[in-house]
This record gives C-alpha cells, sequence and structure tokens, in this order.
C-alpha cells in the first residue's frame, strides 16, 4: 500500500475574498447567537467549512486553507480519505450503534490495536472502550488506582490529559481546575524534562535523573506528603504544554523506578500516538512497555472515539461495570479505526513521517537562523514545536507574536495553531498524509507570516 497519492484539492491555499468570507460570516454570525461564548477555536479560524479533502479545507466561500491543523491530530490520514471513509460506509450499511455486543468491526479492531502495542502489551493487553480523550484518561487512573488501591496519581507541569470529572486534576494549567469548581484532588504534578524551560538550575543531561530522583523519594517515602502513589501519568511527548520531547532517558528511568515500586506506568498517547510521530506509539522509540495506554483522537478517524490498553493481570476481577457508559465502542467508529491501523501498518506512511517530519524540523531551524523570536525548534515526526521568545538570552516568551505568525498565515492561507506554557509555542500537526507541495508551500507562507508579523 503506498500513502503517496493525493487527496488534497489542487490549488490550496486560494484566498478570493476578505476573511472571513461574506457566507462565512452568516454562519459566524448564527453561531454566536446560538453556542457558548466559551468556545475558543472558533476565535482562532475565522472561517465557515463547506467540506476538506486530504490536507486541504474549503470554506463556504469557496477559499482553500491548508491544514496544518488536523482536527489538533484527529485527521492523521487527511480528510476524506478514501480508505477510511469506505470503512465508515460499509460498517454504516451494517449497523451504527449496540452496545458492547460483538460486531465484527469491533473484535477485528481489537485484534489489530493489540498487534501494535508497545514492548510486551503486544498482542497480551487488554482493551477497555471509551468515549473521548479525558475518558480514556479517567479510566486508566481508576483502574490504577483500583489495582494498588493507592490514591495519588503522579503528572507533570505542562500535562493535558482531559477536562472532566477527575482527571481534570491531572492537567496542569489551574484554569481548567478552576472552571470545573474542583480542587486539586489526590495528584502531584513534578516537573516535565523541558529542558529548554527547567524550572532548576542543572545540566541539561541530567534533568530526567532530577525529575526520577524526586519521583523516588515521593514512591519511597511515607513522609513525603504526596500520600500513597497509585499511578504516574505522562506523555512521551506533550502535546497542549509545547510540543516537547523529553531526553531520550526519561521514559526508561521512569519504568524502572515505577518496576521498583510496583507502581503503574500510563502512557497518554493521545495525541502522540497513531503516527504521529513516525511510530504507530511515540514510546516505542524509548523501548519500554507501559502499564496502561490511552489512545483516541486518530484512532476513529475522526469519529469520536477512545479506549484503555492494560496489562492482562489487572483485569481479574474487575468487577462489572467499572467505568460505564452507552457510547463506548462505536461500530462506525472502529472500523474506521481498524482501516487507519492496517494502514499505518501495511503502508510505507511511517517511515516517510520520519524523513519528512525530519526535512520540516530542518526548515524551521533555518528559519530560527534568520529570526531572532524563534527561541527552539523540537519535535518528533509531525509533531513539531516552534518556541516564540521576546529575547533569545532570557527567553521571555512571546505569545503575542505567536498570536501574530498565525494570524498572518491565516490570511494567507494556512492554519496553524499554538500550543505551550504561555500559547506562544507554534505548532506542526498536519495529516501525515500532506503532499510536499502543500508542505512546502506553507513553510514559505510562515517565513512571510513571521517576517511581516516580527517587522524583520
Ligand atoms: C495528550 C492528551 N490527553 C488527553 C486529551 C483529552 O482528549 P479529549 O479532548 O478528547 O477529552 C488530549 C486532548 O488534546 C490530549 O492531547
Amino acid at each position: 500500500m503506498k500513502s503517496d497519492y493525493r487527496m488534497s484539492f489542487e490549488n490550496a491555499p486560494s484566498v478570493k475574498t476578505h476573511l472571513p468570507g461574506p457566507k462565512s460570516e452568516e454562519l459566524i454570525k448564527r453561531q454566536d447567537s446560538l453556542e457558548t461564548e466559551s468556545r475558543t477555536y472558533t476565535k482562532s479560524f475565522k472561517l465557515a467549512v463547506k467540506r476538506a479533502r486530504g490536507s486541504t479545507i474549503e470554506d463556504v466561500d469557496g477559499n482553500l486553507f491548508i491544514d496544518w491543523f488536523a482536527g489538533i491530530c484527529v485527521m492523521n490520514l487527511g480528510h476524506a480519505n478514501p480508505i477510511v471513509r469506505k470503512a465508515m460506509i460499509d460498517q454504516i450499511d451494517g449497523i451504527v450503534h449496540i452496545n458492547e455486543l460483538p460486531t465484527e468491526a469491533r473484535i477485528n479492531f481489537i485484534e489489530t490495536l493489540v498487534s501494535t502495542l508497545p514492548g510486551s502489551l503486544k498482542n497480551r493487553a487488554k482493551v477497555m472502550f471509551t468515549v473521548t480523550g479525558a475518558d480514556a484518561c479517567e479510566a486508566a487512573i481508576a483502574l490504577a488506582r483500583h489495582v494498588t488501591k493507592k490514591k495519588t496519581i503522579v503528572a507533570f507541569g505542562g500535562a493535558y490529559h482531559g477536562v472532566a470529572g477527575d482527571i481534570v486534576g491531572a492537567t496542569a494549567n489551574y484554569h481548567y481546575r478552576d472552571y470545573a469548581g474542583l480542587s486539586l484532588q489526590n495528584f502531584h504534578h513534578l516537573p516535565y524534562p523541558y529542558t529548554y524551560r527547567f524550572p532548576l538550575k542543572v545540566r541539561k543531561e541530567d534533568v530526567s535523573k532530577v525529575v526520577v530522583d524526586q519521583l523516588e523519594y515521593l514512591l519511597r517515602d511515607p513522609y513525603s506528603g504526596a500520600g500513597a502513589v497509585g499511578g504516574v501519568l505522562v506523555e512521551p511527548i506533550q502535546g497542549e504544554g509545547g510540543y516537547i520531547v523529553p531526553p531520550d532517558d526519561f521514559l526508561p528511568m521512569l519504568r524502572e523506578v515505577t518496576d521498583k515500586y510496583s507502581v503503574p506506568l500510563i502512557v497518554d498517547e493521545i495525541q502522540s500516538g497513531v503516527g504521529r510521530t513516525g511510530k504507530i506509539w511515540a514510546s516505542e522509540y524509548s523501548g519500554i512497555t507501559p502499564d496502561i495506554v490511552c489512545i483516541s483522537k486518530s484512532i476513529g478517524g475522526g469519529i469520536p472515539t477512545s479506549m484503555i490498553a492494560y496489562r492482562e493481570e489487572y483485569d481479574k476481577g474487575l468487577p462489572g461495570g467499572f467505568h460505564f457508559g452507552t457510547y463506548r465502542g462505536n461500530p462506525v467508529a472502529l472500523a474506521a479505526g481498524n482501516a487507519v491501523l492496517n494502514f499505518l501498518k501495511n503502508s510505507d506512511l511511517l517511515e516517510h513521517v520520519r524523513s519528512e517530519g525530519s526535512r520540516i524540523k530542518s526548515r524551521f531551524e533555518e528559519f530560527s537562523r534568520e529570526f531572532a523570536g524563534i527561541g527552539e525548534v523540537r519535535g518528533r515526526g509531525f509533531m513539531i514545536g516552534t518556541e516564540i521568545v521576546k529575547n533569545r538570552e532570557t527567553k521571555e516568551p512571546d505569545p503575542a507574536l505567536a498570536l501574530k505568525v498565525k494570524e498572518e498565515m491565516f490570511r494567507r492561507g494556512v492554519l496553524m495553531h499554538t500550543c505551550g506554557h504561555y500559547g506562544n509555542v507554534m505548532r506542526y500537526m498536519s495529516p501525515l498524509t500532506i503532499e510536499k507541495d502543500l508542505v512546502d508551500r506553507g513553510l514559505e507562507i510562515f517565513r512571510d507570516a513571521f517576517s511581516s508579523a516580527s517587522g524583520k
């Protein structure tokens, strides 16, 4: 199976009206009068969507945009991918919803999924379906607490695990917890090994050890104040926190210390998984076996679904109804998911993501030599972060410049989103199937946009 067929609209980007165009403006007005003010994406990208193909989106005014956003890593195989689309349509003709009962879609999906899992989870894990990313993380921490009979979950600064009942406590940005009206209960955060902004003055090569030593102190010492630790929850590459790739020794060290104290290691692959980094799972780069993996976003090919995969022995005696719900394991999503995973297994796409990802990263690195406002470029595969600063020496974040670059790119027809502790990291997360000409046009637009936004 080859991955280099064309799916996108040929002439993108093509912006023919002022933005938003008149028809978009009309729909945006109607949306504003009907929907909550708390929406966020509509503030970033002011267009109303007609349809999307591959790595391009057409608005209702006929403007064409290059999509470097991919619904936040949901559309890894591109919009309207014919293979995924066919799997969905065939399934719709069969059955659209059934609660838990076996369908071919469900069982085929699980068999394919477990065949891809990292380390000794491969072909041996149990799977529990959930609906959203937050829901999967919620199930993961509930399972870890159930297995260990200990409540505290250790998470990391910069973490994003979703916004829902309990898991919002693991999400590090305190605004979300405050909005949810919940206090931080039974969670303890350690700094992530974010070498560019590590809070302690230590050598780069010592950062993982400093973090993991601190974790070991929490696991060993009943007087640490963290409580009894029942799980460690980590993103193998941080997503919303700023596309932060930890040093290579971090996950192996984390695995070693969690093994030593028999604490479940939960790896959240919701953003980094399903091929995004050039392997099906980002944690594969480290060679570790997680105890529980959280999976969502691109696994449903655009239809909401999520799940956890975990060590078989955690399943013994798990009571009926443990983390329950109506919509778990939607057949259409799972038929799509099976097509997505088989495509990743059988095509040359992962290899392409690794080589094309390093080419794209090198281009951003070239821009960093041209523009003083780029403090660091980092990433793996198609998860590339460009951190924008006021001053390279002080590393003072410049979210205003990042926002301007985003707006300038939008005016020129490219959707690129931000992330990071201060909203100052521009992130490259296009579909993995993006055609080379769209990458190159987008990169030139980034350069132009940066130049106008920074006045350089
Ligand atoms: C790593 C990670 N975990 C969990 C979530 C939450 O997923 P959802 O928005 O589907 O609840 C996200 C969402 O961006 C994420 O990136």
